[in-house]
């Protein structure tokens, strides 16, 4: 009875204390929902908002943030063939070996490499960068709740910090980051990339490229699960049909 009593009580506290707890967790506004080509049962990715995201990635973002789970072969989902993968790698240079006298090499990347990350491990990532550790991107939209919404909220949500926040050296004011304050700086400017296919070359249309390019790297099966999806309702659907047509016939001469 008295663990009862305990267990009332400590879940009483947990109560009282939540509203304290989320706030001391941070009170970001909710990442406005865009427009994406994969939501809903029946979405998939826009290849050519998938390629630019990518160009986004390595021409900006690829500076402080790995993506240690993708392969350049991976690319191929995107619309590239061989040879434009071949060529894509090839401007990279990784570290083999060890050769036959026991030296490590260096060699331009290939297909079967992972994504060469921009730092050798976590403490010359962050000792790059004040401290703070950019965090990989391989899994950042299953990793923070709103995926794809948050990193275009992210990526867009740079603001002056109000009179009352004080900020430190290497500290930004965003408003969607949990807390607000965030160490990365705004990476995005108005026509930093050029976009060959019209595309706007605006903060916003890198933001939404890079984050569906993002979503893709974290699951990027989603369309083969969709089909499959759909496929197993149809026939379902077809299979109940039949097994109707089978009871109304099996019992057609009963009265
Ligand atoms: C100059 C280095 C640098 C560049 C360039 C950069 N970032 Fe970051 N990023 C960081 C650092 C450092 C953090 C960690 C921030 C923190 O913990 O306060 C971070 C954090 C993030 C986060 C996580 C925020 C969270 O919820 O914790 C996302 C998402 C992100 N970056 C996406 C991007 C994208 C997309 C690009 C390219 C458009 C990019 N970053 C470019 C350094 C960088």
């Amino acid at each position: 009875m008295d663990n009862m009593k305990h267990a009332i009580r400590f879940f009483l506290v947990i109560l009282a204390l939540s509203p304290a707890m989320a706030y001391a967790a941070g009170d970001a506004p909710h990442a406005p929902e865009q427009d994406w080509s994969f939501s809903g049962p029946f979405g998939t990715y826009d290849k050519a908002s998938l390629q630019r995201g990518l160009l986004v990635y390595r021409q900006v973002c690829a500076v402080c943030h790995s993506m240690k789970h993708l392969f350049y072969r991976d690319l191929e989902a995107l619309g590239y063939d061989e040879g434009q993968i071949k060529a894509i790698a090839a401007e990279y240079t990784v570290t083999d070996g060890p050769d036959d006298e026991g030296e490590m090499f260096e060699r331009p990347a290939r297909p079967s490499d992972k994504f060469k990350s921009p730092f050798a491990n976590e403490k010359q990532a962050k000792a790059a960068n004040n401290g703070a550790l950019p965090p990989d991107l391989s899994l950042i939209t299953k990793a923070r709740h709103g995926g794809a919404d948050y990193v275009h909220a992210i990526l867009t949500g740079y603001e002056e910090a109000p009179e009352h926040v004080e900020l430190l050296p290497g500290q930004n004011y965003n408003k969607y980051m949990p807390g607000h304050i965030i160490a990365m700086a705004s990476p995005l400017m108005d026509d930093q990339i050029a976009y060959e296919d019209g595309s706007p070359q605006t903060v916003d249309q890198y933001a939404k490229d890079v984050a569906h390019f993002l979503t893709w790297a974290a699951d990027p099966y989603m369309e083969d699960r969709k089909r499959t999806g759909i496929k197993v309702i149809l026939f379902l659907l077809a299979f109940a049909a039949v097994m109707y047509a089978v009871k109304r016939k099996t019992w057609a001469d009963q009265h």
